[in-house]
C-alpha cells in the first residue's frame, strides 16, 4: 500500500489558486477578446474585387491586379527555391485580414450584443478606386464611404450608437494621407475623404501609414510577400535568413525615377537623391537595386536575394514617410537603417516595441545626411562586427511580428504571434481603454490615450 505523502499547507493553497485559474481561464479565454463581424451586403467588399479588371484602372501607375486575389489573396505562389514567397499585391490586405479573422479568429461572436468590437468588412481602399483614377468621379470624392455609412445607420442604428462607433474597426490598406481630403475642398486633389468625413471620427482605421494625430487609425505593416504557412517552415526561413553570407555592407532598393531624379543637376538635395549618390559613388559597399513600376511588388526576389547579401538596408521616406521594403528587409534579416522616426518608429507600436528601436535598427537624421556631410556608409562601417550580430539577431526576432503568416491549413504557430494577431490584439486594447473612459465619463481621455502594448494606459 502506498503511504499518502503530505502536501504542506501553503502547496495546498497554492494548488487550489492554481487550478481556480486553469478552470476560469477555461472558462472563457475569449473574455474581452470577442469580435462580431457585421455582415455587410457585397457591394461593399466581395463585389469591389471586380474592380480588379476595370478599363479605368489602365490610368493607374500599377498593373491591373486580378491575378493576386489566389490563395486567399496572398497572390500566385512563387514556385522554387523559397517556399513561402507569393507575388502579393499590398492592396489586397483588406480581403485577407476579413478572410483571415473570418476563417481563424477563436473568439468570433454571432452577436453585437456581446462582442467587445465590432469589425467591418469593407474594402475602405479598394471602394476608394473609382474616386481616384475614374475622371468623372473625381469631383465626388467626398462621398467615399457615405454609402456605408447610411448603410450602418438605416440598418445598425444600436451598434452605431452603444459606444459611439468607438468599439468599430475596418482596414484601410493605404496611406491615411491620401483619405483626409478637406470634404469642401474646391478644386478637389488627389484623395478621398474618408478620413475626414465626420461620421467615421471614433471608428479605428487599421492603415500602413497614418498621420501625425493617429487617434482615428493606427498603422500597421504593409503586406509583404513572405508568408510561411507553418512554424518549421517559418523557422527554416528565419535559419536561412541567419546564416546567409552578406558580403555587401548596405543597399536601397527603389524606382528608376528617383535614381534619375537624384542625378539631374536641378533637383533640390533631399535624402533619397543622397543616399543613391552616395551609393553610386562606392559600388564595393553599396548595392542598388531599380525597382521600377513597382516590379519588386510583384516580383519580391528582385530584392530579397540581395537583401540576405547585404547586412544593412537603407529605408528613407519616398512619396510617404513608410514603405513595405522596410518589412521585407526585416525578414530577410537586414538591419533597417532609418532617416526619419516617421518612417517606423511613430507609426508602428503595435508591432515593433518603440523602446527596443536600437537594438534591431540604426537611426542617421537625415539632416545629417543631406546636409552634414555624413557618409552613411562610414557611419555603418564603424560599428563593430559583433554588436552588427546581435542587431541581427533581434531583427529576425522582430520578423515574425511583421509578417502575414498562411492561414487555413490548421497549422499551429504555437503561440507566435504575426502582424495579424499584433493588430488584433492592439485593436481590444485601444476599443477597451476608449470604452472605459467613456464609461468613466471622461470622452476627452480618448484623444491621449496610449495603446502601446508596453505603456501604461494613460500618457497623462
Ligand atoms: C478579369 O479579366 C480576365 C480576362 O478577361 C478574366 O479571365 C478574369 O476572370 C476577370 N477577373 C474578374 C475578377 O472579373
Ligand atoms: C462633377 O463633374 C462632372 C463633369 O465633369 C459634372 O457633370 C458633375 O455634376 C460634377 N459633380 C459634382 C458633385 O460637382
Ligand atoms: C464620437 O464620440 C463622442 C464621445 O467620445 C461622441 O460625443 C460623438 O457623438 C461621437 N461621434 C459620432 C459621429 O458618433
Ligand atoms: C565619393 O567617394 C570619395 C572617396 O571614396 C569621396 O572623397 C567623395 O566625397 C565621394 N563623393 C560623394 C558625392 O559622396
Amino acid at each position: 500500500m502506498a503511504k499518502a505523502i503530505p502536501i504542506p499547507p501553503p502547496l495546498l493553497l497554492f494548488l487550489f489558486l492554481f487550478s481556480l485559474s486553469i478552470t476560469t481561464s477555461l472558462a472563457d479565454s475569449c473574455a474581452g477578446r470577442r469580435i462580431h463581424i457585421l455582415p455587410l451586403p457585397p457591394r461593399f467588399n466581395s463585389d469591389l474585387l471586380l474592380l480588379c479588371n476595370a478599363s479605368f484602372l489602365a490610368l493607374s501607375d500599377s498593373p491591373p491586379f486580378c491575378e493576386f486575389v489566389d490563395n486567399h489573396f496572398l497572390g500566385p505562389r512563387i514556385l522554387d527555391r523559397f517556399p513561402c514567397w507569393f507575388r502579393s499585391d499590398p492592396r489586397f490586405l483588406e480581403p485577407f485580414f476579413y478572410h483571415r479573422l473570418l476563417s481563424t479568429y477563436p473568439c468570433l461572436s454571432a452577436s453585437a450584443a456581446y462582442a467587445d468590437a465590432i469589425f467591418l468588412p469593407y474594402y475602405a481602399s479598394l471602394d476608394a478606386l473609382p474616386f481616384l483614377y475614374s475622371p468623372p468621379l473625381f469631383n465626388s470624392s467626398s462621398l467615399h464611404g457615405l454609402a456605408l455609412y447610411q448603410y450602418l445607420r438605416s440598418t445598425h442604428p444600436q451598434v452605431l450608437s452603444r459606444h459611439h462607433g468607438h468599439d468599430i474597426f475596418l482596414i484601410l490598406a493605404g496611406v491615411a494621407w491620401d483619405y483626409n481630403q478637406n470634404p469642401e475642398a474646391n478644386p478637389v486633389s488627389w484623395g478621398t475623404s474618408f478620413l475626414r468625413r465626420p461620421e467615421f471620427v471614433n471608428f479605428t482605421m487599421l492603415t500602413l501609414d497614418s498621420r501625425p494625430w493617429p487617434w482615428q487609425e493606427h498603422a500597421i505593416p504593409h503586406m509583404t510577400s513572405f508568408h510561411p504557412s507553418s512554424l518549421p517552415r517559418l523557422n527554416d526561413w528565419l535559419f536561412r535568413a541567419a546564416r546567409s553570407r552578406r558580403t555587401t555592407l548596405m543597399l536601397f532598393a527603389g524606382g528608376r525615377a528617383t535614381v534619375k531624379a537624384a542625378a539631374s543637376p536641378t533637383s533640390r538635395p533631399n535624402i533619397r537623391s543622397t543616399i543613391i549618390s552616395q551609393c553610386a559613388n562606392r559600388t564595393d559597399l553599396c548595392t542598388l537595386v531599380d525597382c521600377s513600376a513597382g516590379v519588386c511588388t510583384h516580383d519580391p526576389l528582385l530584392s530579397i536575394v540581395p537583401m540576405l547579401k547585404s547586412k544593412f538596408c537603407l529605408q528613407p521616406p519616398g512619396d510617404t514617410p513608410t514603405r513595405r521594403s522596410a518589412f521585407s528587409s526585416i525578414i530577410a534579416g537586414c538591419i533597417p537603417v532609418f532617416f526619419e522616426v516617421s518612417s517606423a518608429k511613430n507609426q508602428y507600436g503595435w508591432h515593433l516595441p518603440k523602446s527596443r528601436y536600437d537594438e534591431f535598427s540604426v537611426f542617421i537624421p537625415k539632416e545629417e545626411v543631406v546636409f552634414g556631410g555624413v557618409h552613411i556608409a562610414d557611419v555603418l562601417e564603424a560599428i563593430p562586427e559583433e554588436k552588427v550580430r546581435r542587431m541581427r539577431e533581434r531583427v529576425l526576432e522582430m520578423a515574425p511580428r511583421v509578417m502575414y503568416m498562411e492561414h487555413g491549413g490548421g497549422d499551429d504557430f504555437k503561440g507566435v504571434k504575426d502582424a495579424f494577431d499584433l493588430a488584433i490584439d492592439g485593436v481590444l486594447r485601444r476599443v477597451q481603454r476608449r470604452v472605459e473612459a467613456i464609461k468613466e465619463g471622461y470622452p476627452n481621455q480618448i484623444y491621449f490615450i496610449d495603446d502601446e502594448e508596453d505603456q501604461k494606459a494613460f500618457v497623462f
